[in-house]
């Protein structure tokens, strides 16, 4: 396989994967790619690896350059498995390869791989000469393991960032620019809401601290580079580290049984709506909570509904807001909904889920639910109930 050219003796040397869609509970619908990057200089550098499944493509990706045994030094920027699996193979065969990284990153490529190799670790703001070009360090912890670092090469103007602005997408383009911009940033946006958004404050200080650099290239390990519409990446992150949630926006969540949670839900967000406030439906059945989470990033309300069922809430539900919590979103207007037959305990439980500060910590309008079927004279009341909750926030 070829490796790409991303500059004169820098080149892309990574993995495709076509067929994978399921990243720990993330729906990567688009697949995903793991970016390696080789640099040809005195001392011949890889950055990053794959996962193990894909060593093979990695190795003749770097065959096509270089013979891979020739390579002096590894930068591991990050100990997650799919950028490290492919490690113990690799340094069969180069074991005396020094491998770059910081301290969390030796103790935890040591826990994963049980192996003494050649580890020099740095500090945030090191540096390293390879030659004719410099490597700076500077460790991003939680953006998205304590190992995290990014690499920035001075002379070539390249972050090579790991994680941070990854977008899982498979293709045979490797520049956003010959891809489609709407899609990367979508697809970014979706990788931020479902892997960095609980490190939101690192992600702040990662940006402060990348602000100086003149960056002609972010190189993540996933996903395309950005080089001609970095302004566009930059900006985006700095919306969503910053939580800008827009209050003209509401989720409508739900599972139901009998129709009864899903006529409310179409009764809730008629309130919102006729309050000048887009209410996107989101039918649990029928939407990924990978998928749901990318729209929380943008909208400021969260109504969350089901039915009772079995004394508690139906499983969907409960999984939505279990994925929900431990992304944390904050600063968010929480609805529960829900309607039930005798016990009722659909809407504490998801009151409770969704407003204890223990749990989302969301501020919670005043819950909504109805016996059995709700006919046209109750819908027409939750929608007003809607309305009048929306008006009173708004006056406040
Ligand atoms: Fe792409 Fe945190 O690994």
């Amino acid at each position: 396989m070829k490796a790409y050219k991303l500059r004169d003796n820098i080149w892309w040397v990574g993995a495709i994967d076509w067929d994978l869609r399921n990243f720990h509970g993330y729906l990567t619908q688009r697949g995903s790619t793991y970016n390696a990057y080789l640099i040809i200089d005195e001392k011949i550098t890889l950055i990053d690896n794959v996962k193990y499944y894909l060593y093979d493509e990695m190795i003749s990706r770097i065959s096509d350059v270089i013979d891979p045994a020739r390579i002096d030094l590894i930068v591991q920027n990050h100990v997650e498995m799919d950028h490290s699996s492919g490690l113990p193979q690799l340094m069969k065969l180069i074991p005396n390869a020094k491998i770059y990284t910081n301290a969390n990153g030796i103790k935890g490529l040591k826990a994963h791989y049980k192996q003494d190799w050649n580890f020099e670790e740095i500090k945030s703001g090191d540096s390293i000469n390879i030659g004719k070009r410099d490597l700076t360090f500077l460790t991003t912890p939680m953006v998205h393991w304590p190992d995290n670092q990014v690499t920035y090469c001075p002379q070539e103007r390249i972050l090579f960032s790991n994680d941070a602005f990854g977008q899982h997408i498979a293709t045979n383009e490797r520049l956003v620019e010959e891809y489609h911009l709407s899609i990367a940033l979508e697809e970014a946006k979706k990788y931020y809401a479902n892997i960095v958004l609980p490190y939101s404050r690192m992600v702040q200080k990662v940006l402060q601290a990348a602000a100086p650099l003149e960056l002609e290239m972010i190189a993540p390990s996933h996903g395309l580079i950005w080089t001609e519409h970095i302004p566009q990446i930059l900006a985006a992150y700095t919306d969503w580290a910053n939580n800008v949630a827009d209050p003209g926006r509401a989720l409508v969540i739900w599972d139901t049984m009998w129709n009864s949670t899903q006529m409310m839900a179409q009764a809730i967000a008629q309130g919102f709506e006729n309050r000048g406030i887009k209410a996107r439906m989101l039918n649990l059945q029928t939407n990924h909570i990978s998928d749901i989470m990318t729209d929380v990033m943008d909208a400021k309300y969260i109504c969350v509904g089901s039915p009772t069922i079995n004394s508690s809430i139906l499983p969907t539900v409960a999984a939505f807001i279990y994925y929900l919590k431990g992304l944390s979103p904050k600063e968010r207007i929480g609805l529960a909904f829900g309607s039930y037959g005798w016990g009722g305990q659909s809407v504490p439980i998801l009151q409770q889920m969704l407003g204890d500060p223990k749990e989302c910590g969301f501020t919670m309008l005043e819950p909504i639910k109805t016996l059995y079927i709700p006919d046209s004279e109750t819908l027409k009341g939750i929608t007003e109930n809607i309305e009048s909750q929306l008006l009173k926030l708004q006056e406040n």
